[in-house]
């Protein structure tokens, strides 16, 4: 691949492939290091994604990063997080299959050019396009599946864990199993 990342980031941002460019304020590329050897892959983003142009920097977010720093990882450290889809859903509904596919050629790009080990899929709608067609979170969470080399997991998206607090336990479970699927497979994202 001839891009670099920068150069990725800068016609994704003149991206007009869907007609969320219409309504949108700010695309959200993503955030974090350009050599992550894990990748976290939200939906899309919110009203306080799409006013700042950076990934869960909501109250989702701010329950994302405690999960994440709780063991060890952070954006600027040592992952990326990205989105199936970069400009906001209005009213924050699903994104439709039409802007998906429309999208993902750009998070094709950004895995290509970070080649991760390991993809965490945050809720049903990435899992789903991530990981196979009808995946059910509520049943398969934490678990990890091997994809031509790579290793995707899908946990419970903080959104509905602040829906739904009771499920919390469940989600940390996961990042447990992930810190120790990084310690197990991962060459630097604790080691820098
Ligand atoms: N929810 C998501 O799925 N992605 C974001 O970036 C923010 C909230």
């Amino acid at each position: 691949c001839i891009m670099d990342f920068e150069t990725l980031r800068t016609e994704c941002l003149a991206c007009r492939r869907c007609d969320l460019c219409e309504t949108r304020k700010n695309v959200v590329f993503g955030q974090g290091v350009p050599d992550a050897e894990v990748l976290f892959v939200g939906e899309g983003p919110g009203a306080n994604e799409d006013e700042q142009g950076l990934p869960f920097v909501g109250r989702s977010g701010k329950l994302l990063d405690s999960y994440l720093e709780a063991i060890d990882l952070s954006r600027e450290r040592n992952i990326f997080i990205a989105n199936i889809v970069k400009c906001r859903p209005p009213e924050n509904r699903d994104p439709l299959p039409a802007e998906s596919e429309a999208c993902m050629p750009w998070l094709r790009q950004q895995f290509l050019l970070l080649r991760p080990k390991i993809v965490v899929c945050l809720g049903r709608v990435a899992a789903q396009q991530m990981i196979e067609k009808n995946f059910s979170v509520t049943k398969r969470h934490g678990e990890f599946i091997e994809k031509q080399g790579v290793l995707f997991m899908a946990t419970l998206h903080p959104a509905a864990l602040l829906r739904n607090p009771n499920n919390k336990p469940l989600a940390f479970g996961d990042f447990v199993a992930l810190r120790d699927k990084i310690n197990e497979i991962c060459t630097h994202t604790y080691n820098r």
